[in-house]
């Protein structure tokens, strides 16, 4: 899989706020997404797992060209995208494509399922033939698991696993070649869950998609991912294949959330039992010096408050931004 399709360059996307009351308010940044790089194959799929707060949706609109980052780029095809005149970047996201998280609030009420499928074909294809639209959106019912006489029905008549697969369909229908998947699964049942994640590594293996899933749990993108990266308050801590992250993680933060996995069999209960992770998630507002980690790091010396870790790629091919990566042995037990 050499053939990189996304390269995303130390971007970062920071956003102004004001705290405080309306005569004393104060501006900050609140650097959101903060230096973040990787790059992408065709037919990869990609985990991004991190906290709530850490930058993941906003690096999301950043890689889709949804948000004009502050630094760095983001390449699609070699081309950039904050380079690209509106409508060029207008053209190219026929080729990029998301599902949300909340499936029931990104589908508009008053559509019907053939509607909001067929929206993006209208957007695109303004003289396209009403029987071209009907043969492709019962086409990709039928690819996502809906049964195609549902066409005519609204979105509060399908529960939310279904409204999930509407919303993939959608996100199919000009047959994309990136599809990020904005915690497509967080807002379900989790017995529903599993349902939606095997249909989505279906249709990428079918499609040869490359896709970004973003969850916040790393159990979840565990079966799907190819790599996966982590990420803290806006920055990458760790980028590495499926089989060593979680057997040897390199960050002492993918470790802290490896052992915070839920584990499915109940004889074993939860392993998180210590997860060494010390005091709260520090404010984006004012993340800590160094390490931006180094205030909940079990690991944590001296350096760590000074020194920011540089992403490094390690001789595996992982990536880690950890001063004391090559140190420390991370390798979870069974
Ligand atoms: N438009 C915005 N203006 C100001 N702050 C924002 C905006 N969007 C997101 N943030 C802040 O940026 C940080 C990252 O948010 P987000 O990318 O939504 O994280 P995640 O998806 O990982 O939960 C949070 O602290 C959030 O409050
Ligand atoms: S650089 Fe230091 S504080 Fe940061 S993760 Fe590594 S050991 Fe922990
Ligand atoms: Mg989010």
């Amino acid at each position: 899989m050499n053939d990189r399709v996304l390269r995303v360059q130390d971007l970062s996307v920071h956003f102004k706020v004001s705290e405080g009351g309306f005569f004393n308010s104060q501006a900050h940044v609140l650097k959101a997404v903060n230096g973040v790089s990787f790059d992408l194959s065709a037919g990869e799929t990609l985990g991004v797992v991190g906290e709530t707060g850490c930058g993941k949706s906003t690096l999301a609109r950043a890689i889709l060209g949804l948000i004009k980052p502050n630094r760095g780029r983001v390449l699609w095809l070699g081309e950039e995208l904050g380079k690209l005149d509106e409508e060029t970047l207008r053209q190219k996201r026929k080729d990029l494509q998301i599902v949300f998280q909340d499936p029931l609030a990104a589908l508009n009420p008053r559509m019907t399922v053939r509607d909001i499928i067929a929206e993006p074909l209208w957007t695109f294809y303004p003289k396209i033939a009403r029987v071209q639209v009907d043969e492709r959106v019962r086409g990709v019912m039928k690819m996502v698991g809906l049964l195609p006489n549902q066409v005519n029905r609204y979105p509060h008549e399908f529960s939310g696993g279904q409204c999930q697969r509407i919303g993939i369909a959608r996100a199919l229908v000009l047959n994309p070649k990136l599809v990020v998947c904005d915690e497509p699964v967080s807002a379900l049942d989790v017995s529903i869950q599993a349902q939606i994640i095997n249909l989505l590594k279906d249709l990428q293996t079918k499609l040869g998609l490359s896709l970004v899933f973003i969850a916040h749990d790393l159990s979840v993108v565990r079966h799907i991912s190819d790599r996966v990266m982590v990420m803290y308050l806006g920055c990458c801590m760790e980028i590495s294949a499926r089989a060593n992250l979680y057997k040897r993680p390199l960050h002492p933060y993918t470790n802290a959330l490896i052992k915070a996995v839920p584990v499915p069999d109940p004889k074993l209960a939860r392993v998180d039992a210590d997860t060494g992770l010390t005091g709260d998630m520090p404010s984006p507002l004012s993340p800590p010096p160094g390490c931006v980690f180094h205030s909940r790091c079990p690991q944590s010396v001296k350096r760590c408050k000074l020194e920011v870790p540089a992403l490094r790629r390690m001789e595996n091919g992982d990536w880690v931004a950890c001063h004391r990566a090559e140190e420390l042995d991370l390798t979870i037990g069974d």
